[in-house]
């Protein structure tokens, strides 16, 4: 299609049979399918989603990273679409759009993280304008899960909510190691999307050549080794890997992202606590292809500056005792600077067309991924550290007791939306704000 198109879907959000891990289990799914359809866009592209709730509770839809108007139906948190009804979605994508790797999902709050480890994820693909040169494309869904014998859902424990579900199972297109078969000289090109409910994923492809070219907005200006790169929940990967004759495992790498209170709370799963976990077996088989050459850099990338900046503020991540005392099941509260989420308040208010500077702290003793919905942001410093280059994200870990800074450009589209903590069960508990730019 060419740039200025449409693109019209209709997603079936069901419970029902759908075949998951290499068997037929019992979960949530889109037109019948973990994961749902991959939706394909150039920038200046209208994507037209019509959403039917065969679920028999309300959803709503996301499209997590997209760079859209948050007015009218756009934005996804405070719609409801209730069971047996449908809504339209109409989303324009900007001609200067940044390709990538995006993703949708449910918005609902309080019922998002169990609709999105039920199975209710889909990619998203926004076009490059000059392609990387490649043999084949991957797009690889990352999720987890957990199901009894009999192949329905497990529902976590008050404790496993609170730190963050991780399921048994970790899926990758809807499989449990799935086999990737491939030809040596051949340069592939997967884009990674960690749709996971919490888990962290410290990817390691061994004996092959992968290179980070893409995080989640736009490219790189310059590749980067996998080792480097953590994805939080809701993070991609743009990876162009060269292959060469062998075999290796794309694997996960625990990673500790801390836990509660030192683990006071009874000392629960620990998240990291377990091994490796293979994702996908790749096979690759001689070709007599010669290796491909060096990758191209990427496109000159945006770097906002010092004197760009507007306003500043800070935004911090707490964790507090005391949810049980006010009537809650939870003996624990999260919150943005004590405040749970009420989407009738208006906590931050920005100018349009203005850039400000966000120092986001962690007061907790768990890592929180921070999400800013509409807006990308520019990366500038993890616990005092800088960064050298410009990475703009969607999905930015604050490692626990500590900040991160970014920069983000209010531009383009005015209205009010949202940020969060993209462990998706710490935004149900209330760990999400409002922002308002106009
Ligand atoms: Cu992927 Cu507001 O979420
Ligand atoms: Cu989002
Ligand atoms: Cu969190």
């Amino acid at each position: 299609r060419s740039a200025g198109g449409l693109l019209e879907v209709r997603l079936e959000a069901a419970l029902g049979k759908h075949e998951v891990a290499g068997r037929e289990a019992t979960t949530l799914g889109y037109n019948g399918g973990v994961p749902g359809p991959t939706l394909r866009l150039r920038p200046g592209d209208t994507l037209r989603v019509e959403l039917v709730n065969r679920l028999d509770r309300v959803t709503n839809l996301h499209v997590h990273g997209l760079h859209v108007s948050p007015e009218g139906n756009g934005d996804n948190v405070f719609v409801a679409v209730e069971p047996g009804r449908a809504h339209r979605y109409e989303y324009r994508l900007p001609d200067n759009h940044p390709p990538g790797a995006y993703w949708y999902h449910p918005h609902h709050h309080g019922t998002v993280a169990d609709q999105v480890f039920g199975g209710l994820y889909g990619a998203i693909i926004v076009e490059d304008d000059e392609e990387l040169r490649v043999d084949r494309e991957r797009v690889m869904v990352v999720s987890d899960i957990t199901l009894d014998s009999g192949g329905s859902l497990v529902s976590p424990s008050t404790m496993e909510q609170m730190m963050g579900r991780e399921g048994e199972l970790v899926l990758v297109n809807g499989a449990a190691k799935p086999d990737l078969k491939g030809r040596s000289g051949e340069r592939e090109r997967w884009r990674i999307i960690n749709a996971c409910t919490a888990r962290y994923l410290a990817l390691r492809l061994p004996e092959q050549r992968a290179r980070v070219v893409g995080r989640d907005v736009g490219r790189l200006p310059r590749d980067t080794a996998l080792d480097d790169v953590v994805l939080a929940p809701g993070n991609r990967l743009d990876l162009v890997v060269d292959l060469s004759e062998g075999g290796s495992e794309l694997t996960a790498m625990p990673v500790d992202r801390g836990g509660m209170m030192g683990q006071m709370m009874g000392g629960g799963p620990r998240p990291g606590g377990s091994g490796p976990v293979t994702l996908a077996r790749l096979s690759v088989s001689a070709s007599g292809n010669r290796a491909v050459g060096e990758i191209p850099a990427g496109p000159a990338v945006r770097d906002l500056r010092d004197d760009d900046v507007d306003g500043r503020r800070s935004i911090t991540f707490q964790m507090g005792m005391g949810g049980m005392m006010g009537g809650g099941d939870s003996p624990m509260s999260f919150t943005f600077d004590g405040e749970e989420f009420d989407a009738d308040r208006i906590d931050q208010q920005v100018g349009m067309d203005t850039v400000e500077e966000w120092t986001i702290g962690n007061d907790s003793p768990m890592d929180h991924p921070f999400h800013l919905h509409v807006w990308p942001m520019q990366l500038l410093e993890v616990d005092g550290r800088e960064l050298s280059e410009p990475v703009w994200l969607d999905v930015v870990n604050v490692p626990a007791r500590s900040q991160v800074k970014v920069r983000v450009a209010f531009e383009d589209f005015g209205g009010r939306t949202v940020y969060h903590c993209h462990i998706l069960d710490h935004e149900d508990r209330g760990m999400m704000g409002t922002v308002l730019a106009s």
